[in-house]
């Protein structure tokens, strides 16, 4: 896998629905190539906030591996886009994607019959063993390298009815056939921004890769910005860290009317602890203000309800980080972090007022 014919090829994706093309992401795609330029089985757990961008790259780099013409297949699924099929599943190089939907059900249905949790595994590594069969002698694969990306694994635990965990033992088990089927390269990438599958996934540490995935850093940002016509640059910087599903809100709906939102969702945080702790409204502000004064090292017994509704996301050491991030020493000995800096802000402001029902200029003043 070349990585300067990957990074020319994949500034030419143009993200759907919107008329921009796709932006960065060089260390990504240098962490790619260098994975599967090694002739092995890898699994790959990348995480990371809500919106910063893994859909969106998974995409770009199975239309960059359609488009050149090297040895590299990747074969891309996402069980949440089944009604527009042709974004749930695609294979570079390869056009028969009805054949692999129909093998895919069929196999999944299969496993729905086992309930017992090591039967359940083994059914899977046989399962995952068998697809991959099937496509390395359709497509007369050997000798190739083929990588495999899961998109929200979340919907296919749940639909499957079987811990995260048994996902990646099952994987695990199953990397015999990398040899066995004669490919060069087997890589495995596991995508998800729930923060509880991800808690999960971390007891598998030794079976597997972990990494985290972050916003665009500051050049990437402008040049999205540039490209969406927006001004406010700064503002929105500081507003989003970068954050690309958030920025193109800002784009659709402006800076105040996102800013109500974001309260919303703080707001509706707050009443299901509110619901389900029984915490008092006073003890909560000042939990919230042991969070701020603490970021990252205080453990709250709210933070399972921060880290449920994507507030703030599970922090790793900076060398576990693979994009490229402007801040980071704010990485540094945390054990998490807000996923974008608004969220900060309005509970700031929250504190400051003893009140939930804060408006926008409130919250813009606090920056
Ligand atoms: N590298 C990028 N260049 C341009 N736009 C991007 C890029 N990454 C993400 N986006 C935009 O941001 C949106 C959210 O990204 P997505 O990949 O769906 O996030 P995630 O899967 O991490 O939740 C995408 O729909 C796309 O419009
Ligand atoms: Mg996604």
């Amino acid at each position: 896998m070349e990585f300067n014919k990957y990074l020319q090829e994949i500034r030419k994706y143009k993200v759907p629905d919107k008329d921009i093309y796709f932006i960065n992401r060089e260390r990504e795609i240098e962490k790619v190539t260098e994975i599967v330029n090694k002739s092995c089985t890898n699994i790959i757990i990348i995480y990371g906030p809500w919106g910063c961008g893994k859909t969106e790259f998974a995409r770009a780099l199975t239309y960059a591996a359609d488009k050149i013409n090297d040895d590299v297949y990747v074969m891309y699924l996402n069980p949440l886009e089944e009604k527009r099929i042709e974004f749930g599943i695609k294979i570079s190089k390869i056009d028969t994607w009805q054949y692999l939907k129909f093998r895919f059900e069929k196999d999944i249905s299969e496993l729905l019959k086992t309930f017992n949790i090591p039967e359940l595994i083994f059914s899977i590594t046989k399962t995952i063993a068998y697809s991959i069969s099937l496509l390395v002698e359709k497509w007369k694969l050997r000798n190739k390298n083929l990588i495999l990306i899961i998109d929200e694994v979340k919907q296919i635990i749940e639909r499957i009815w079987f811990q995260p965990n048994a996902l990646i033992t099952a994987l695990y088990n199953g990397r015999g056939i990398r040899e066995e089927l004669n490919l060069r390269n087997l890589t495995y990438i596991i995508m998800s921004s729930d923060q509880v599958i991800v808690q999960e996934l971390f007891r598998e540490i030794g079976k597997c890769e972990i990494y985290m995935m972050w916003h665009l850093h500051y050049n990437a940002f402008k040049e999205l910005c540039k490209q969406l016509n927006l001004n406010e640059i700064e503002l929105i910087w500081k507003l989003t860290n970068g954050c690309p599903r958030e920025i193109i809100q800002i784009q659709e709906k402006g800076v105040k009317k996102w800013i109500i939102e974001k309260i919303e969702h703080i707001k509706n945080t707050i009443r299901k602890i509110i619901n389900e702790t029984g915490i008092e409204f006073n003890e909560l502000i000042n939990e919230f203000r042991k969070i701020l004064e603490n970021e990252g090292s205080y453990v709250s017994k709210i933070e399972k309800y921060l880290i449920q509704d994507n507030i703030i996301i599970i922090s790793r050491h900076p060398e576990f980080i693979i994009s490229k991030i402007d801040n980071i020493q704010e990485f540094q000995n945390k054990l998490w972090i807000c996923q974008i800096p608004i969220y900060k802000y309005i509970i700031e402001t929250i504190v400051k007022t003893r009140n939930v029902s804060i408006k926008p200029e409130e919250v813009l003043e606090s920056i």
